[in-house]
């Protein structure tokens, strides 16, 4: 699963010269980030819209500590700093790649399960369903009409995650979907949108509809305003094993765990046979890894932890892991089986963001259609 947290996109691009640009293109994202974060810092209380957040997560499944670091607690952040935030649930995402919807319906609860947990508050945030808010999805056509077929083409993600499906013949809603993505965060004209590195492209491509929108059809008024990535400074959280989080693979912490069961997916994690505990990333990952996670939820820097750790070994970095993960959700997990207990007011939440969002799109529609002349 393509998440909003941070995936580097290395096999994407074939030529160096290609890499080249994009850990460019990347480096100013960066920078841009940090600058948008202290715009949102000194004025975003005073002016909400200006700085709406549109991010979302795909219904593919439960989320694990990596997506609450990287981005729930981010957009909860967010959400404090007063910003106005939309956040989405990207259900029709989840059948670009494959034929089989499965337990959908139970994902998405799931999500709006922890999204309230996190802190995400219904009243302050909009979180809803790209499926139930069909204006939204009528956007689509003229930002299609606006789109070339080789541009979709080239997108790195879209290559990428074609290079995943075993040979899977590409959908056209795969080779699609970064303009319905264009639509999920224009509908609301979101200006800031966080998401990891693999999604810059996409967000570059939501920049030029936008920007043809206003030439092609409204005479190059504004009526969409280009939205800019925010970018998590979180490093990458690898699975208990080292390698990439997969379901598949059983490498992963997620948020519905028991403390029991994270202890013992702790337990099992892959170390070395130093005794000494160091933060070494390059000769150490596995290590490496278990520390960045601990100090992500203790707020504290890896190498201080390796350093009060010192020779107590493998056992006593799981110690330390173990108990800064538990510790760290404690609260999320209480509120977790609280709202499971309650579907109503889940589906209620649901339903009250739909809403809006309807409103809000159905808003977006009809100055689009008004200045594209089809107001009938
Ligand atoms: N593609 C994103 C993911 O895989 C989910 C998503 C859908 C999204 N629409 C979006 C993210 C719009 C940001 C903005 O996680």
């Amino acid at each position: 699963m393509t998440t909003t947290t941070t995936i580097p996109s290395t096999d994407v691009r074939e030529t160096p010269e290609v890499h080249a640009d994009e850990r460019a293109t990347y480096a100013a994202a960066r920078e841009r980030s940090a600058v948008l974060d202290q715009l949102i810092d000194e004025q975003a209380a005073r002016d909400p819209a200006r700085f709406r957040v549109l991010s979302g997560d795909r219904p593919t499944g439960p989320l694990h500590v990596g997506h609450y670091v990287a981005s729930l607690r981010n957009r909860v952040r967010l959400q404090d700093k007063g910003v106005d935030t939309f956040v989405l649930i990207a259900d029709y995402q989840v059948i670009t790649d494959r034929d089989v919807v499965g337990e959908i319906g139970d994902h998405v609860r799931e999500l709006v399960i922890d999204y309230l947990a996190a802190g995400l508050d219904p009243e302050r945030s909009t979180i809803f369903a790209h499926s139930a808010v069909p204006a939204l999805n009528q956007l689509m056509l003229p930002f299609l009409s606006l789109t070339t077929e080789a541009e979709l083409r080239r997108n790195p993600t879209v290559k990428e995650e074609l290079a995943l499906s075993d040979g899977r013949p590409l959908s056209g809603l795969l080779l699609t979907y970064p303009v319905h993505q264009a639509a999920d965060i224009l509908f609301c004209h979101a200006r800031v949108v966080p998401v990891g590195r693999d999604q810059l492209p996409h967000l570059e491509q939501t920049r030029a509809i936008a920007r043809r929108f206003n030439q092609r059809y409204a005479a190059g008024h504004s009526v969409f305003a280009e939205p800019e990535a925010l970018l998590s400074d979180v490093p990458l959280l690898l699975g208990t094993d080292g390698a990439k989080m997969s379901k598949s693979r059983g490498n992963v912490i997620n948020l519905r765990d028991s403390a029991d069961e994270t202890a013992a997916r702790v337990r099992g994690a892959r170390t070395d046979s130093h005794r000494r505990i160091t933060f070494d990333p390059a000769t150490r990952p596995e290590v490496a890894n278990l520390l960045i996670l601990a100090g992500l939820f203790l707020g504290e820097a890896p190498e201080c932890i390796a350093e009060r750790i010192g020779d107590g070994g493998a056992r006593a970095l799981k110690a330390v892991v173990t108990e800064a993960v538990n510790e760290g959700l404690r609260e999320h997990r209480a509120r977790r089986a609280e709202l499971e207990r309650d579907p109503g007011h889940v589906d209620q939440v649901l339903r009250q963001g739909n809403a809006r969002a309807n409103e809000m799109a159905e808003r977006t529609l009809a100055t689009v259609r008004a200045v594209m002349g089809m107001a009938y």
